[in-house]
């Protein structure tokens, strides 16, 4: 495998790659936003505004020169939750504010800004990895490699939106902290029907972060 930055030339192939991966993330594959094989705009706008920020991370296998996966990599401004959750009212998709609504409103709670003092956050948003690459570390190989480059970038603060136990799993190996855990059964709507129908084993989407050091940008 090899593990390197995304060029512009490869963005094409990123969204491909993640149109037949990403539906397996759990909060997507219980409100459907993206659909196996189809395209998801939605999405794949974010996906696009992220990789162009030039701090994201693919793993290519040597062999076939097919993308494994990628660690998508952006920064989070302070306020940037807040014009999120106002822009999201002029987006017409259920799927969309389930996942969107959870995600931002558990951020505008915690304000890891205030929290931490910092006015910018390294904030590993998508990790995908191929079904054919799977459960052979590659995930691991993207986060270690982002973690640098947040370190590199000089960030102070990174964080991770895990909603999945994998992902979980990943950052927990390399030391991430849980700062809000929230279980996916706890949400139910007027019938009292769950809102978010994950599969086992991802339970929970855990708020996630790592306070950086800054040692390896200086080395
Ligand atoms: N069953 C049990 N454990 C598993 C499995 C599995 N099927 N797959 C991975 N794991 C565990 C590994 O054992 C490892 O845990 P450990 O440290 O206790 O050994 C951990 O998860 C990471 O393993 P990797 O091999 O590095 O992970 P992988 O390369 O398979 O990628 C990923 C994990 C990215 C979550 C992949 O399953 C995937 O792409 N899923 C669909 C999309 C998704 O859910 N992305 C994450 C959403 S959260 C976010 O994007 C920030």
């Amino acid at each position: 495998m090899e593990y390197g930055p995304i060029p512009p030339s490869k963005f094409d192939d990123v969204i491909d790659h993640l149109r037949e991966n990403f539906p397996d993330e759990p909060l997507n594959a219980s409100v459907g936003l993206s659909i196996k094989g189809q395209p998801c705009p939605l999405l794949e706008k974010y996906d696009l505004m992220t990789l162009q920020e030039g701090m994201s991370v693919m793993a290519v296998d040597k062999e076939t020169g097919m993308i494994a996966g990628v660690a998508l990599n952006g920064t989070c401004s302070k306020g940037d939750v807040e014009k999120s959750l106002e822009n999201m009212k002029t987006v017409d998709s259920v799927p969309f504010h389930r996942i969107f609504g959870l995600l931002n409103n558990v951020n505008k709670e915690v304000d890891l800004f205030s929290k931490y003092n910092v006015d910018r956050i390294f904030d590993l948003r998508i990790l995908s990895v191929d079904a054919r690459f799977r459960g052979r570390g590659v995930a691991k190989e993207l986060f270690s490699r982002s973690e640098i480059l947040a370190e590199e970038y000089g960030f102070k603060l990174m964080k991770v939106d895990a909603t999945s136990l994998f992902t979980q799993k990943v950052c927990e190996s390399f030391g991430l902290k849980v700062v809000k855990s929230v279980r996916y059964g706890d949400f139910k709507d007027e019938d009292g029907k769950k809102i978010y129908d994950t599969q086992p084993p991802h339970d929970y989407y855990k708020l996630m972060v790592k306070e950086l050091t800054g040692k390896r940008s200086a080395d």
